[in-house]
């Protein structure tokens, strides 16, 4: 079976005013002159979705961070999957670990906003990761599998669906796990995509996602059942980011 091409895809976060548009054109330049075997992706905050959707740069496609489960009404201060899409966007993250403990989102509005996402021909990232707690207790694995199979909607197929594994307590902090580790849950989510989709299901990206740099890229990048990356911090300047999206021009 082939793998799918690798995703390497930056989450802003809340971080970045309009002047950071000059990082994507960084970031294109970077790419056009050393080139990228991996498809780039950056979620900006919904305030910058279409400045940098605007540069339309030739290789680096332009995503958001969250959307509402419902396409339009009341709700207050919320961005609708197809307002994202009307922008020109292609991906949604869902269900990041940061969305699950501020806003307490369970894994049934995930699911909901997975399915609004690609219901207007969207791409859903959908997260998953366990808290040091439960790894500590020997959950992991139990924990990323059934948010994994709670979160994927009834009606995902394998074009719109990628997962992204991001141990909480990698995000932000520096620590990864080994990667003897990171291919233990990615193995147990591909059986999982497998069971779902069946044979179809090696085409689903698995991106890591926690403390990824350009030093741990390649290491990290290169563990069996890793599709690509979902990086925080290193995503902001171009020039780290494209240390990390490098690492796949030596992976090949
Ligand atoms: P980090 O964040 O790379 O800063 O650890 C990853 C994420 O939260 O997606």
């Amino acid at each position: 079976m082939t793998t799918p091409k690798a995703l390497v895809a930056g989450n802003w976060k809340m971080n970045g005013l309009k002047s950071a548009a000059t990082e994507i054109m960084r970031l294109n330049d970077l790419v056009k002159e050393g080139g990228a075997r991996c498809d780039i992706l950056i979620c900006p905050a919904f305030t910058l979705i279409s400045t940098l959707c605007d540069i339309n740069s030739e290789y680096v496609a332009i995503g958001a961070q969250d959307c509402h489960m419902n396409m339009n009404g009341a709700h207050t201060g919320d961005i609708s999957a197809e307002m994202i899409k009307d922008l020109g966007c292609g991906h949604i993250i869902v269900g990041h670990s940061e969305r699950r403990a501020d806003h307490g989102e369970m894994n049934e509005t995930v699911n909901a906003k997975a399915s609004a996402a690609q219901s207007v021909g969207l791409k859903a990232i959908i997260c998953v990761g366990e808290t040091i707690e439960e790894r500590k207790a020997g959950r992991a694995l139990n924990v990323v599998t059934s948010q994994v199979k709670a979160s994927i909607p009834s009606g995902a197929v394998v074009e719109n669906t990628i997962i992204a594994y991001e141990p909480v307590w990698a995000i932000g902090s520096g620590l990864t796990p080994t990667a003897t580790d990171v291919e233990e849950v990615h193995n147990a989510v591909r059986d999982v995509l497998l069971e779902r989709f069946s044979d179809h299901g090696t085409q689903i990206n698995i991106l890591y996602g926690g403390s990824v740099k350009a030093s741990n890229a390649l290491e990290l990048m290169s563990v069996n059942n890793v599709n690509g990356a979902l990086v925080g911090g290193a995503s902001l300047k171009a020039d780290d980011f494209y240390g990390i999206i490098s690492a796949y021009n030596e992976i090949g």
